[in-house]
């Protein structure tokens, strides 16, 4: 066991980009989909301890609008395993007291997806504990510009400041994230949170996201409760 210390400070919000499957997959001579199904038991272990440490935001990039360029059979196999997801752990997500909020170009998705996820928010929404945030069909940059259309289009002529923004992104009402780990040694943004990322913590791992479990998740947020975050101001001692 940890001592609490190490812990004192638990982030509000942590995201997660969710990389490496593919390379898991492949140094075992598995195909891609493989890969993608073990990062689901990844995805469960991570909501777990999150519901564990009472983390209160956890999201995860779970497909971005780049992502449709990849081989049809990859993207089609990612779109039925969520469904699975959804299907096998709707009612021990509502056990859990966990919400579900899931945000991105959620037009362009199937029929079939949308039902399932409208209907996953629909019984959790009511959740109290963690809010499990899955980032699906989402862009940094497509956020931002539907968040610039949507607000000229209510306030025409108007000026804005940057609180005003906010409840123009799809994350409108979800504090910014505390903290973003970021797996498989990549170390870049890809377009990911863009405007909700301006103070956020980065954490990186070598460690493939099927590999990433609470173990690795405990030891990033051992080091965000070393981060000495000053928003731009000068040190403060009675932190
Ligand atoms: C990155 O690995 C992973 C993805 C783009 C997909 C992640 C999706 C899941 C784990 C399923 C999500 C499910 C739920 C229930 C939220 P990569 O394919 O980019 O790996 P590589 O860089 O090694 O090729």
């Amino acid at each position: 066991m940890h001592s609490m210390e190490e812990l004192s400070k638990i982030p509000q919000h942590v995201s997660i980009i969710m990389d490496g499957n593919g390379r898991w997959a492949k140094s075992r001579g598995l195909e891609r989909l493989e890969g993608h199904k073990e990062g689901v038991e990844s995805v469960r272990a991570c909501l777990e301890f999150a519901v564990e440490m009472r983390i209160k935001y956890l999201s995860l990039f779970a497909f971005s609008t780049e992502n449709w360029g990849r081989p049809k059979e990859e993207v089609q196999g990612l779109w039925a395993l969520m469904v699975k997801a959804i299907e096998r752990e709707t009612k021990n997500l509502v056990k859990n007291r966990v919400r579900v909020l899931v945000l991105g170009n959620l037009e362009q998705l199937s029929p079939d997806l949308r039902m399932a996820i409208e209907g996953l928010r629909e019984v959790t929404a009511s959740g109290q504990g963690t809010t499990l945030v899955v980032m699906l069909n989402y862009s940094g940059k497509w956020d931002i510009v539907q968040a610039a259309n949507r607000f000229a289009e209510k306030n025409p002529g108007k000026k804005m400041v940057p609180e005003d923004f906010d409840s123009f992104l799809v994350t409108a009402g979800v504090p910014d994230p505390d903290l973003l780990i970021r797996t498989s040694g990549e170390e870049r943004i890809s377009n990911y949170m863009l405007w909700q990322t301006a103070y956020t913590e980065f954490y990186f791992t070598d460690t493939l996201w099927p590999d990433f479990r609470k173990k690795e998740f405990r030891l990033a947020l051992e080091a965000y409760a070393k981060r000495d975050r000053r928003y731009g101001k000068v040190k403060s001692n009675n932190e």
